[in-house]
């Protein structure tokens, strides 16, 4: 990566967690999100119908853990593992990977975000 992969956000100080700000990325609108203090950034163009998804709602995915036949699947949310939903018809994704959740095989365009010397930038390099 060189420095002119780099897209200047803004200072982190000016974010707070849930706060989001889109750039124009190589011609593409990215949000860039803060969850818990970790940054993330997608594309803003939903896989659906091309929704702003960097506008939705933040939240923890569900997971399952299997136990045995017969018994109730565990649940419970992670909190390592930020999904955002899609404002329109809801579509959620893995905010880390991209993927849509009821559908692995379909993955939202993600960007590695840096923190230096107090700055935010995303790396114009897809993941
Ligand atoms: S456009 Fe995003 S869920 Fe439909």
């Amino acid at each position: 990566m060189s420095d002119a992969d780099l897209i200047e956000v803004k200072s982190k100080a000016e974010f707070e967690d849930g706060d989001r700000e889109l750039v124009e990325v190589n011609g593409a609108e990215v949000g860039v999100i803060c969850v818990g203090g970790e940054f993330h950034a997608v594309r803003n163009k939903c896989l659906h119908d091309c929704g702003p998804v960097a506008k939705g709602q933040v939240g923890k995915k569900l997971v399952g853990e299997f136990v045995e036949p017969g018994k109730r699947v565990e649940k419970s949310y992670a909190d390592d593992e930020p999904i955002i939903s899609c404002p329109w018809h809801g579509w959620s994704y893995d905010l880390e990977t991209g993927e849509q959740l009821a559908d692995n095989d379909l993955v939202l365009p993600t960007y590695d975000v840096i923190v230096e010397d107090g700055v935010v930038y995303v790396d114009g390099q897809q993941t």
